[in-house]
């Protein structure tokens, strides 16, 4: 629980802004950072004020990884027994959409956090990859399974075995990514995306989210009939009502937000 050492959270309206807080060492996720973050988030994603969580890291790195000076010593039941890295699972859970504003490093676990995040936007300043190969490990916080749904087998490949990182461009360009924006744009601009969707109806955005995921998880056929049922579902809600009516009245929706 708050006050927290290794983030800092603010609140902008119906936005959170999730900073991490180690430029000591280029933000590296040690245990510290995962319970924080984790801690932090899931409390965000109860509160009915907020819409959608941006984490963001510093100009030079995003995050450079796990922590390396802390899991060196480690023994495998070490890991094994304390089950690490498990926690950050929640983070891909949450319901309330999510935001990584990557500028610099995202390396590693850093990669991984921000593939764990719903929309991801890069400063033309990203740097992606998951190096782990060049330590002598694997990634660990699911780099190898969700870099490979987002940019397929032949790129996920080559940086999980070579270590070699990708710019910004190449990122966009390989589906990592949905947008590169100017370095000095990279926080306004994903402010601006969250507060466009913390604007929408909170369960609606929270269905979207899910059906979206659901994609990543299950069969075309099995996923379409999930997204029908959410679709017939978003009838009961006032927002379907209120934002066809606004629509047909020419004016902005009022959604409600929980
Ligand atoms: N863990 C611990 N400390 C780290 C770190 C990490 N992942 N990354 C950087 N640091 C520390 C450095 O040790 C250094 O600390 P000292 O000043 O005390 O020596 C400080 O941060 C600044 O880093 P550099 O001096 O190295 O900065 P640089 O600008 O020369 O290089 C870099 C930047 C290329 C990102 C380099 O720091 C680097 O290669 N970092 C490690 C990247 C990496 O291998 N990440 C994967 C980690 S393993 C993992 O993430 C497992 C998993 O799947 C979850």
């Amino acid at each position: 629980a708050p006050p927290y050492e290794t983030i800092v959270v603010e609140r902008k309206g119906r936005t959170a802004l999730l900073t991490l807080n180690r430029p000591e060492a280029l933000n590296a996720l040690n245990l510290q950072v995962m319970h924080e973050v984790v801690d932090a988030t899931v409390a965000l994603d109860r509160d009915p004020d907020i819409g959608c969580v941006v984490i963001t890291g510093s100009e030079k790195a995003f995050a450079a990884g796990a922590d390396i000076k802390e899991m060196r010593p480690r023994s495998y039941l070490d890991m094994y027994l304390s089950d690490w890295f498990t926690a950050w699972d929640r983070l891909g859970a949450l319901r309330t959409p999510t935001v990584a504003a990557v500028s610099g490093y995202a390396l590693g676990g850093g990669c991984e956090l921000a593939m764990l995040c719903d929309i991801l936007l890069a400063a033309d300043t990203a740097v992606f990859g998951q190096p782990e190969i060049k330590l002598g490990v694997v990634p660990g916080i699911g780099g190898s399974q969700r870099l490979t749904r987002a940019v397929g087998k032949a790129k996920a490949m080559e940086l999980c075995l070579t270590g070699r990182t990708m710019d910004a461009a190449e990122a966009e360009r390989a589906g990592l990514v949905s947008r590169v924006v100017p370095a000095g744009d990279l926080l306004a601009e994903a402010l601006s995306v969250a507060e466009t969707v913390a604007g929408m109806s909170a369960p609606v955005a929270m269905m979207a989210k899910e059906s979206v995921n659901r994609a990543f998880e299950t069969t075309l056929a099995e996923g379409v009939r999930f997204e029908r049922r959410l679709f017939h579902a978003v009838f009961a809600t006032e927002d379907q009502k209120e934002g066809m009516t606004a629509f047909v009245e020419k004016r902005p929706p009022r959604f409600t937000h929980r």
